[in-house]
């Protein structure tokens, strides 16, 4: 099993999502969610992005000691040292820095040639790594950017001291084969690139975040990025909980393990939507709502007999109590029966029956029924003669 390092950006990248914006103590509280969560490299913000993310930054690398802290810094000194006053006092600092090397980035966002942005992102590596034990350099847009000018600037880079190179795919734009692809290209032409870990980025525009992500890992990423619950600028980066657990339930096709600790997975996710106000969709895998909720009554009928008939998780295995059987207007009998079992009712076949038909009367009338109009329909048939 090759261990695979989880590098979490929901306080940077996720915080970058429209509509949030979290304080220090909001931060701090997640940051401190993550180490337990066993996250490897948590980014705990952009400190030269505002005095209110330094103190983020400076007060989570003060704290966190299981985790190894970064912030994101542009490829300028300033940046560079603003960001080591904020995280000089973690355990392992570590700076997380960045420079576009698509011709779409080079040519319209920094008006550079690539001979420029070479000597700019080696300069900047080589400043860092005046402070910085650890270094990772990331080639913004890599997913878009030219094969051997990545070959190239990567030799640089890695020369200059950088320890991690990230390759993002920052527009959510490539598939998993391409993106592995990528991967497997630079691990075998670039120089000495066993002496950094390689590490993949994804976001989520096409839907391809995790499936791109796990392309990376199978082609020699050594570390993934993502956030909880898929934060992240547009349609979000890679959500962590899903690679996680992907990785751990499909072990038999992917040989890899984390550090996770699945079993805080749902917690996290509870409190990253609490302090970040943003809701997660009911139907999110692993973490959403329904994501262990049956409500048609073959499936119902399947997972009371046997829960692996349609379920390939255990609700307990992210920390979920249990899974739930929802009362609708596609749910049979033998669900009925339980739930009416479950509230105490012991009705013979007849009632039964007959409360079975007017509980699906009402079903046809509403999305889903509650407990208490169970213990209606179930006390009006017991009290009938
Ligand atoms: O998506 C991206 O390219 C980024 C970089 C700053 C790493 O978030
Ligand atoms: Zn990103």
């Amino acid at each position: 099993m090759r261990k695979i390092d989880i590098f979490d950006t929901t306080l940077r990248d996720g915080e970058q999502s429209a509509g949030i914006n979290l304080n220090t103590a909001e931060k701090l509280e997640i940051a401190k969610q993550l180490e337990k969560l066993g996250i490897d490299v948590i980014e705990a913000g952009f400190p030269a992005s505002s005095r209110g993310d330094f103190e983020a930054v400076q007060k989570i690398a003060q704290t966190v000691k299981s985790s190894t802290v970064t912030g994101l810094a542009r490829a300028v000194k300033s940046d560079i040292d603003t960001s080591w006053e904020a995280l000089k006092g973690g355990a392992e600092p570590h700076l997380h820095l960045f420079l576009a090397t698509s011709p779409i980035h080079m040519t319209h966002k920094l008006k550079k040639t690539p001979d420029q942005v070479v000597e700019i992102a080696v300069d900047a590596v080589r400043h860092a790594k005046k402070y910085f034990p650890l270094v990772q350099w990331s080639a913004e847009d890599a997913s878009r950017s030219d094969l051997d000018f990545l070959v190239r600037i990567m030799n640089k880079v890695i020369e200059a001291g950088a320890t991690t190179i990230n390759l993002p795919d920052t527009v959510g734009y490539a598939t998993p084969a391409e993106y592995g692809a990528m991967f497997r290209y630079l691990k075998e032409n670039v120089k000495n690139v066993d002496r950094v870990k390689l590490s993949a980025h994804c976001h989520n525009d096409l839907g391809m975040a995790a499936a791109n992500t796990i392309a990376a890992i199978q082609n020699g990423a050594d570390q993934v990025e993502g956030t909880i619950n898929g934060l992240g600028e547009r349609a979000g980066n890679a959500a962590l909980e899903e690679v996680a657990v992907a990785l751990h339930i499909r072990k038999d096709v992917y040989h890899f393990d984390t550090n996770i600790q699945f079993n805080e997975i749902k917690r996290t996710s509870q409190l990253v939507s609490q302090l970040t106000g943003m809701a997660i969709h009911a139907n999110k895998a692993v973490v959403g709502k329904n994501a262990f909720a049956h409500e048609s009554g073959i499936h119902q009928d399947g997972v009371l007999k046997e829960p692996t008939t349609y379920e390939i998780i255990t609700p307990e295995l992210i920390g979920e109590t249990s899974n739930r059987i929802v009362l609708g207007k596609h749910s049979g009998r033998h669900a009925f029966k339980d739930k009416a079992i479950a509230l105490g009712f012991e009705l013979d076949d007849e009632k039964l029956n007959e409360a079975f038909v007017a509980f699906k009367e009402l079903a046809d009338k509403k999305k889903e029924i509650s407990e208490d109009d169970l213990y209606v329909i179930l006390t009006d048939k017991q009290t009938q003669d």
